[in-house]
């Protein structure tokens, strides 16, 4: 199945969008004919990539962009409105990983530097898009990155999971204000998914990727391309009474 949409005169905001699923989700955005916008703590990458998507004839600007602190969260949102007139989608994507810990033994750093990337970064994201998109006739669509990680708790993963946990409280209490004003707000929960992230972990043996594979029901891990549909689905018109939810997208991970 390969869904299409025409988002043409539509404009999109990814951030994390230097690799991974926040990639795989900007260029999808740009083949249906949205402008997208690359924003990445990684500089480099999302130029890379605007560059790419700019010279095949689509319309992108890359925006380097600290997800976790919030005047460059603002100055974001505001640059895309300056270059591109509007914001109608957002993908809340920007995380991080922290080493495996004990819960006993985990580090004060690492528990803030994940809740400030991956929760406090979505906070700070969704609040500037909300204040543009509320001022739009046309509302908006937002979805937020959690993770099987904010259903389920696994070992030694109890600060990462919290943040994911975090980004659904978030999610769902502001589609709960948000739904009667036009703008449709949900999360998305990746399984085990093939991206630079994974692959880091893969790398440090911190994950296994048959045991990976064999713990989804599908029998294997997902792609960058397979969020990607899912985001665009959720930000799209077809899922028009979609408001609030947690999508898992995780090979049956959390329906065992
Ligand atoms: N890969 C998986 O299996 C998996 C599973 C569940 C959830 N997730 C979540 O999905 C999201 C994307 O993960 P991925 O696997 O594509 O990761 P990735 O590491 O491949 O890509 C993440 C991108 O975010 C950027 N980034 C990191 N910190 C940032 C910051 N402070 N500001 C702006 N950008 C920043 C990185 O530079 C990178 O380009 C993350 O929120 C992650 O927690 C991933």
């Amino acid at each position: 199945m390969n869904p299409t949409y025409d988002f043409t005169g539509k404009v999109a905001l990814v951030t994390g969008a230097g690799g991974g699923m926040g990639l795989a989700t900007a260029q999808a955005y740009a083949r249906t004919g949205a402008a997208v916008v690359l924003a990445d703590l990684d500089g480099q990458a999302v130029r890379a990539a605007a560059d790419e998507l700019t010279s095949a004839g689509h319309q992108a600007l890359a925006i380097p962009c600290d997800v976790s602190d919030e005047d460059q969260a603002a100055a974001l949102i505001d640059r895309t409105v300056e270059h591109f007139g509007r914001l109608d989608m957002a993908f809340n994507n920007a995380g991080i990983m922290i080493p495996l810990a004990d819960a006993a033994d985990e580090d004060a750093s690492a528990f803030d530097r994940v809740n400030a990337v991956n929760l406090r970064g979505v906070w700070a994201c969704m609040k500037h898009e909300l204040r543009r998109m509320r001022t739009q006739d046309s509302g908006g669509a937002i979805v937020n990155c959690s993770s099987l990680g904010g259903l389920v708790g696994n070992p030694q993963r109890a600060s990462y999971h919290a943040t994911k946990h975090g980004v659904i409280g978030l999610t769902s209490s502001a589609a709960l204000e948000y739904a009667p004003r036009g703008i449709r707000i949900n999360a998305v929960c990746p399984g085990t998914m093939k991206t630079p992230m994974v692959a880091g972990m893969i790398a440090k043996g911190e994950l296994d990727p048959e045991t990976a594979a064999a713990d989804a029901p599908i029998g294997r891990l997902g792609t960058a391309q397979e969020i990607a549909e899912a985001v665009l689905w959720l930000n799209s018109p077809a899922a028009g009474y979609v408001v609030g939810v947690a999508l898992p997208v995780d090979g049956g991970y959390v329906a065992r």
